[in-house]
């Protein structure tokens, strides 16, 4: 995999592929298939553009999301022992790292017990990126970030082009609830191809439980996360001269206890066309018609267990905030 550094200051670089598609083809892309197959969808990645990488910040700190908060307890209060037998040598990889918040907790521990540190974050949100190295490296010293800006695989094999010593990889934020099922156990496995047996992984996994918890944690008071499911509309008006009005659609999000996820979409309450200029389509919606945006599959202790072993891991180590309602998963390769 080729790649270039982009940013070169003390302490930090960040890299990117040097092959990969602009990030507005690959938007461009998706936005036209997804909207243009039978049942309208965008991928969840898209959400994340500077504008939408800003409201998930502010849904964390919402009250109906508790995920953040319940995470953050475990990471907290159990650092220690998450970190108890991490090698001197450790490099903390963190896929998704977006504001890296919580992260700070795991670096803080580390740094308590060694001098030095290697942090390496991949997101493919620059801005995300960005800020959080500039906050990091303010406050720690003697932390040192190579930050890769792209998507998982490709910041994957990046990585493993540079990285030697043993490496503590993070998924946290329950970022695999964005996959199906299979689709999680085939990014695990993935994962598991680029570990070595000193390697750990540490992936958060929120937990199933009532819809009267799980939906409003998507559909807040303040519509908070109305906004961000909104600004993709909004992004493809900026950036592929979409001529969408987002009054016309509405924030929706549902949770299917059979298949144990919450669904969001952008529900058209109009029969209408929006013409998307810049890819030269036009896009056509019945009333009630939905885009769907995410998924956010929730899991039980036996589909943790299941979806690790189907992937070729093994657990060493599972942790749970007070309430019982978030998890935090160590593995290793099998
Ligand atoms: C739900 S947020 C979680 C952020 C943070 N880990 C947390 O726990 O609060 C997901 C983050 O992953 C990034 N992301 C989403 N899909 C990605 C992908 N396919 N490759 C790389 N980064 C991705 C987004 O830019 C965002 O910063």
């Amino acid at each position: 995999m080729n790649s270039a550094v982009v940013v070169e200051k003390p302490r930090l670089s960040v890299i990117e592929a040097a092959d990969s598609p602009q990030d507005t083809d690959g938007f461009a892309k998706a936005v036209v298939d997804g909207l243009t197959a039978e049942r309208k969808s965008i991928p969840s990645r898209f959400f994340y553009d500077e504008i939408g990488s800003g409201l998930f910040e502010k849904i964390c700190d919402l009250p109906e999301y508790y995920l953040t908060r319940a995470e953050r307890e475990i990471l907290t209060t159990r650092a220690g022992d998450i970190l108890a037998d991490a090698p001197a040598d450790l490099t903390l990889v963190e896929l998704g790292s977006g504001s890296a918040v919580k992260t700070r907790l795991l670096i803080e521990e580390m740094l308590s017990s060694r001098e030095r540190l290697l942090f390496t974050p991949i997101d493919i949100s620059r801005a995300a990126i960005e800020d959080s190295a500039d906050r990091l490296l303010s406050d720690f010293d003697t932390l040192k970030i190579v930050a890769v800006r792209s998507d998982y695989h490709t910041g994957l094999s990046i990585l493993k082009q540079r990285n030697t010593g043993p490496e503590l990889i993070l998924w946290l934020g329950s970022s695999i609830g964005n996959l199906d099922r299979d689709e999680a156990v085939t990014f695990l496995q993935g994962i598991g191809t680029t570990m070595s047996p000193d390697d750990r992984l540490l992936v958060g996994i929120d937990l199933r439980k009532d819809a009267s918890v799980l939906e409003p944690a998507y559909d807040d008071a303040q519509r908070v996360t109305a906004r961000f499911n909104l600004n993709l509309l909004d992004r493809i008006n900026r950036e592929l001269g979409g001529r969408f009005d987002p009054g016309t659609f509405e924030h929706r999000a549902v949770y299917d206890p059979d298949r144990g996820r919450v669904e969001m979409h952008l529900v058209s309450w109009v029969c209408q066309t929006v013409a998307i200029d810049g890819m030269g389509v036009e896009i056509q919606f019945s009333k009630g018609e939905t885009i769907h945006t995410e998924n956010s599959y929730k899991y039980s202790l036996d589909e943790i267990d299941e979806v690790m072993q189907a992937a070729g891991l093994v657990r060493n180590g599972q942790w749970f905030d007070s309430e019982g309602r978030f998890s935090l998963n160590r593995m290793r390769k099998a």
